[in-house]
């Protein structure tokens, strides 16, 4: 069966609620005939107006972060159910951002990957390369570590329902973007990196986003790759430019 492509804007921390709901605004007439599923992944405060404003349209919602705990005393952090309960569907977890800035390591974020399954929000698991680390040839042993660490614990029945998002660090918010050809040789290594830890029915269901300045301009190619089954999408999420991604195939 062949997999339906993913294309999610991460909005970052950009928007307040109302810009949020002009920029959800703006998009809705541009998405609404998208064959590829449409969610954003919004900034905590902007979760409720967003979910609001896409009541009854083909966008789904996303959080950028979610608690490793289910409730209590955890000043500043959003729980799974806090989530549900607004409406969200997909949870990015592992941005590299977060990993570098906020020290979240892989067996936290292990954690976050089960809370969130549990509960029966989508997980949308970010993995990536430094540039060192791209020219120092260890690229695929790096991301092979990542996704083993972050889904440990984690069923075939749950990995097949995920997302995983490739985002090279060197690419996200530089300009520089991955060559079609760099992105489908990772993204097919953490499908065979699937099929090493589960099997190749659920290595053939998960999908795999490409993440790191996608735009108009070249996301045809890398959607065109075998193993690239969306997109995750910084800077051009937060304008039009990301209702011509999602109808890159018009
Ligand atoms: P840019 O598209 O701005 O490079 O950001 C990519 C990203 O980090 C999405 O999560």
């Amino acid at each position: 069966m062949a997999r339906r492509k993913i294309i999610a804007g991460n909005w970052k921390m950009n928007k307040t609620p109302s810009e949020a709901k002009a920029l959800v605004e703006l998009l809705a007439p541009l998405v609404k005939d998208a064959d590829a599923e449409v969610v954003y992944c919004v900034p905590a405060i902007d979760i409720v107006p967003v979910a609001e404003a896409i009541k009854g349209s083909n966008v789904q919602l996303g959080a950028e972060n979610i608690s490793d705990q289910d409730a209590g005393a955890f000043t500043g952090e959003i729980s799974a159910d806090m989530l549900l309960d607004a409406g969200v569907k997909y949870v990015i977890i592992g941005h590299s951002e977060r990993r570098q800035y906020y020290k979240e390591d892989d067996a936290f974020l292990n954690r976050k990957v089960l809370k969130a399954l549990e509960k029966g929000l989508t997980p949308i698991l970010c993995c990536g390369e430094t540039l060192e680390q791209r020219e120092a040839g260890v690229t695929l042993d790096w991301i092979r570590l990542q996704i083993k660490s972050d889904l440990q614990g984690v069923t075939a029945e749950q990995a097949a329902s995920m997302v995983i998002a490739y985002e090279p660090i060197w690419a996200i918010g530089t300009g520089k973007t991955a060559t079609s050809d760099q992105a489908e040789e990772v993204c097919k290594a953490i499908r065979d990196t699937i099929t090493d830890i589960y099997d190749s029915d659920t290595a053939e269901k998960i999908r795999i986003q490409y993440g790191g300045s996608m735009k108009p301009a070249n996301c045809k190619e890398l959607l065109a790759k075998p193993d690239i089954d969306g997109g995750l999408i910084g800077g051009a999420a937060l304008k039009a430019d990301f209702a011509e991604i999602v109808n890159y195939n018009k």
